[in-house]
């Protein structure tokens, strides 16, 4: 698919079968990023095949993190680091931030270009920067570059009290502390599944984590991190948007590999709509209901309902009976997918950061523009229920954040290309 690709869904297709969920593209990126902490390289597995990780690899190369690429494992060797991350590559993925702080903890200085917003709001990055300047950093801001440097012995610990939950900044200051000097304290972080599994490899290592999963976590620095062997979680929003598929199909679809402890939150408000959730070893069977019931849904987050699947749930609720209030409480500006879902028909009205969903029996097929990622999964979910033909442009969003998407939703009996 290139940029002016477009996927043609045929709708009124009920999904049947299984599908294997890949891993995190959320666990992967940090954990991709933590492979300039180690001074003998590590290895990663069950790394999902993505625009995303794509471009990390490219950035880490950039970097000077030689990586052997096969299928879904990685294998880094960290020979001489460059501090200086280039434009091109930072400015298509957000995430890029997140080799601030082992850059500056290997190079003890760090060029960064500030990563650009995008549809879902502005994307600060000041927490990122205030936790790399606690832990003992000087950060000069200059013709939108950050400009980072370290004394000798590298980051200090502290105490980090965050005034606002933030995962990215979380693990920013997760990946600055574990081979700083003395102890960090850590509080109000991010609890996000995605955090305890960057912790948990870090532990591996030989990092010294205590608090994984909560509110507050205390780090230990040690001196090194050992090579060892990792495996990315599976991705809770690729289940989360099968489930929701199965749901608004009136299917029957077998969620493979897949952690749903990590999606309690969502699981329990999906089986109120009338869909059947049946729990498994890694595994859930979700089945759709002849009609759906609506609920009302405020993104929250980790362990609250993820702002990662409030667009696909949304698509949900277009079909349900009655009215829902969707509340975005995340991002300023991630009702970029209602739109579109107006252009099939949905009635929903917006109002700030609350979308009032009206279902109907039913959506008609249009074309409609996909305008970030999670938007595009909304859009390819409510084709799947709508009658007749959609085209969904603007793909580019779409290979970002979903490994395989086409022949999965093919396999499970979706009639797609
Ligand atoms: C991560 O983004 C995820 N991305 C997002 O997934 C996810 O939606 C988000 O966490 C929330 O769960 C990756 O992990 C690569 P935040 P992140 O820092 O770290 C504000 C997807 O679809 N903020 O928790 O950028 C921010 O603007 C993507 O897979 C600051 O103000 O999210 C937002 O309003 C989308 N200053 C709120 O905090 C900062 O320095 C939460 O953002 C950082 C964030």
């Amino acid at each position: 698919m290139n940029k002016f690709d477009k996927l043609i869904i045929k709708g009124k297709k009920q999904l049947f079968g299984e599908v294997n969920i890949s891993g995190a593209k959320n666990s992967a990126l940090p954990l991709m990023a933590a492979s300039i902490l180690f001074e003998k390289g590590y290895e990663l597995n069950n790394v999902p095949d993505l625009l995303d990780t794509k471009i990390m690899i490219k950035l880490l190369n950039a970097l000077g993190i030689k990586t052997l690429v096969s299928k879904g494992n990685i294998k880094f060797l960290r020979e001489a680091i460059i501090h200086v991350a280039p434009e091109k590559l930072v400015n298509t993925m957000r995430a890029s931030i997140l080799i601030l702080a082992p850059l500056l903890q290997s190079r003890k200085r760090a060029i960064v270009p500030l990563p650009g917003g995008c549809a879902i709001g502005s994307r600060p990055i000041d927490l990122h920067i205030d936790v790399v300047k606690k832990l003992g950093a000087n950060v000069e801001l200059e013709n939108g570059h950050l400009t980072a440097t370290l004394s000798e012995n590298g980051f200090r610990g502290c105490q980090i009290k965050f005034p606002k939950v933030s995962v990215g900044a979380t693990e920013c200051a997760i990946m600055a502390s574990v081979l700083a000097q003395g102890t960090t304290e850590l509080i109000n972080v991010a609890r996000e599944p995605e955090i305890v599994d960057l912790g948990n490899c870090m532990i591996k290592a030989g990092a010294k984590i205590l608090g994984l999963g909560k509110n507050r976590i205390i780090i230990e620095g040690v001196k090194k991190l050992n090579p060892i062997s990792y495996s990315v979680i599976p991705d809770r929003i690729e289940a989360g948007s099968f489930a929701i598929a199965a749901a608004i199909t009136k299917g029957e679809i077998d969620i493979k590999k897949t952690n749903y402890k990590d999606l309690n939150n969502f699981l329990k408000k999906l089986e109120i709509t009338g869909t059947k959730v049946i729990y498994g070893q890694n595994e859930l069977k979700i089945i759709g209901p002849s009609s759906l019931n609506s609920i009302n849904i405020s993104t929250e987050p980790h362990p609250g309902f993820p702002t990662d699947l409030q667009a696909q749930f949304m698509s949900l609720m277009c079909f349900a009976e009655g009215k829902s209030l969707i509340r975005e409480n995340i991002f300023e500006n991630r009702f970029q997918h209602v739109p579109e879902l107006r252009k099939m028909g949905a009635n929903i009205l917006v109002k700030k950061n609350k979308a009032y969903v009206t279902g109907l029996k039913s959506l008609q097929g249009a074309k409609v523009k996909a305008t970030d990622l999670r938007a595009s999964m909304s859009l390819i979910i409510a084709a799947l229920a709508a009658d007749g033909e959609s085209n969904i442009l603007e793909l580019e969003h779409l290979k970002r954040g979903y490994e395989n998407i086409e022949d999965k939703l093919s396999n499970l009996g979706a009639q797609i290309n």
